[in-house]
């Protein structure tokens, strides 16, 4: 459905964000007829660039982005709602000029995106207000890392909403906007099959992966600030978790689902000094082989040997409630493990009692696979008979939904859903204040556990599924991570 003409501003106009992922997608809204001619897309960044500078290198992002399939008369179209504005968000000097532009009068809605490093968040927000550009019809789009702990968190958390008010900022996790993961919602509440056994009385632990092989590439100097735990752990899997945790909200209304997500963080057992050996293992690659080709290490990539940054994070996370006590939720992620994949298994409790002589071979629990990316689809494992004669042999089969399959349809980048949720004003699939903080507020003791014991991540070669302690971590439970075969 289109939207009305809108202004769109990114902060960090030529920067990676806006480059990779920004631009294509508001390409992709622009062809699909969502925008309308009448929007303008403006980049702000320090540099002084022409418009027709500008231009050239959207043109460049998209054709990066699209491959062979760009039509010029879309891309001219496009180009025509995309300008750029040179303004150094850190002096006074051109806001005058930058609000003017914006028209603060009029009543279209105006969304900034601050896809800027964080350090500058503050100050563009308090210049906005002070050049009246945090009226009603104001969105403003805060990128995460928002700090790197509660107290930081909370600080520009603080200082945002003295700038604008909740219902106006949108705090993004693209996670969230990611098909796979609302189809989690679907799955859950659209169907009346699962949620009956949703529980620790039928489910015996939760798996969430997500998976990277790539290393840390040109942002080392972010990544080796923040590591894993804070890059990924904190917003993604945590997000996920909740998902996959939550009760049932009462509807899609943003609040009742983000009450509901709030409830699942608060209820997350701590991690900290006293089991965080036993429950959390941090690793960082050493050189090894990555998609084909010898990587160097992490300290070599970074060129600092001293740096104890972990690129792997594998937890035992559990949640204190009626619904989930006693179901441990494993989670990991991490840079270069021998595949990009991102999935949730759901494995259920073993049948109870078994009518199966030994022949039939052993009976492995039911699982369900969502598998987030990429090849985005759902199984569930089942036991079935062994076809033919010589006795009732049991075999695990699987139920397999490839969503390319079933809906013959272009996935959508995250992007694209929620850039046009900003514009629209529906908050749903954004973070609310108290659920950032509850997220740092559970990640923080795991971070100061690990810098009081002053030990350095556990290392594990490029290209391999982490540190051994990942997998003696799950093992120790009598349990293993799931391998899809
Ligand atoms: C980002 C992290 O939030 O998510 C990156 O900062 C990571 O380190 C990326 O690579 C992964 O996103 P996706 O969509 O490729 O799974």
């Amino acid at each position: 459905s289109q939207v009305d003409p809108f202004d769109l501003v990114i902060f960090g106009g030529t920067g990676d964000l806006a480059v990779r992922k920004l631009l294509p997608a508001l390409y992709h809204r622009y062809a699909d007829g969502q925008i309308q001619p009448g929007s303008r897309l403006i980049g702000v960044a320090r540099d002084t660039l022409s418009q027709a500078d500008y231009h050239t290198r959207v043109r460049a992002a998209l054709a990066k982005a699209q491959g062979e399939d760009l039509p010029e008369d879309v891309l001219q179209g496009f180009l025509k709602l995309v300008s750029y504005h040179a303004l150094d968000a850190r002096k006074d000097d051109g806001w005058s000029q930058f609000a003017a532009a914006m028209q603060p009068d009029s009543d279209r809605v105006c969304v900034f995106y601050l896809a800027t490093s964080p350090e500058i968040f503050i100050p563009i927000c308090e210049r906005l207000r002070e050049h009246g550009l945090n009226h009603g019809k104001v969105r403003v789009v805060v990128e995460k890392p928002i700090g790197r702990d509660l107290k930081s968190a909370a600080a520009i958390n603080d200082a945002v909403g003295r700038c604008f008010a909740e219902q106006q900022t949108f705090r993004i996790d693209h996670y969230l906007g990611k098909e796979t993961v609302q189809n989690l919602v679907a799955l859950r509440f659209g169907n009346a099959l699962f949620e009956p056994l949703w529980n620790a009385g039928h489910i015996d632990h939760v798996q969430i992966t997500v998976a990277e092989t790539i290393g840390v590439e040109w942002r080392a100097g972010f990544y080796d600030g923040a590591g894993a735990l804070r890059d990924m752990v904190q917003n993604h899997l945590l997000q996920l978790l909740c998902l996959v945790a939550m009760e049932p909200p009462a509807s899609l209304a943003p609040d009742a689902i983000r009450d509901e997500k709030l409830k699942v963080l608060r209820a997350l057992k701590p991690i900290n000094e006293s089991n965080a050996a036993q429950c959390s293992v941090r690793g960082q690659y050493r050189a090894g082989a990555s998609n084909g080709g010898a990587v160097p290490g992490y300290l070599e990539e970074i060129a600092r040997p001293e740096s104890r940054t972990e690129t792997f994070v594998a937890l035992k996370a559990e949640l204190g409630n009626w619904r989930w006590a006693g179901v441990p939720f494993y989670l990991r992620t991490g840079k270069r493990l021998p595949e990009r994949v991102s999935e949730i298994v759901i494995t259920f409790r073993a049948i109870p009692h078994s009518i199966f002589g030994e022949h039939a071979g052993p009976i492995s629990p039911n699982k369900l696979v969502l598998r987030l990316q990429p090849d985005e689809g759902v199984k569930l494992w089942l036991m079935n008979k062994y076809p033919g004669p010589g006795g009732l042999r049991l075999r695990r089969v699987a139920l397999d939904m490839s969503f390319a399959e079933a809906f013959g349809v272009r996935n959508p980048d995250a992007y694209e859903r929620l850039l046009m949720d900003v514009v629209r004003g529906n908050p749903t699939l954004f973070m609310r204040r108290d659920e950032v903080e509850a997220a740092w507020a559970w990640a923080d003791p795991i971070l100061q556990a690990w810098e009081a014991s002053n030990e350095a991540p556990k290392s594990y070669t490029a290209g391999t599924w982490g540190p051994s302690a990942a997998v003696a971590l799950i093992e120790r439970d009598g349990r293993t991570w799931h391998e899809d075969a």
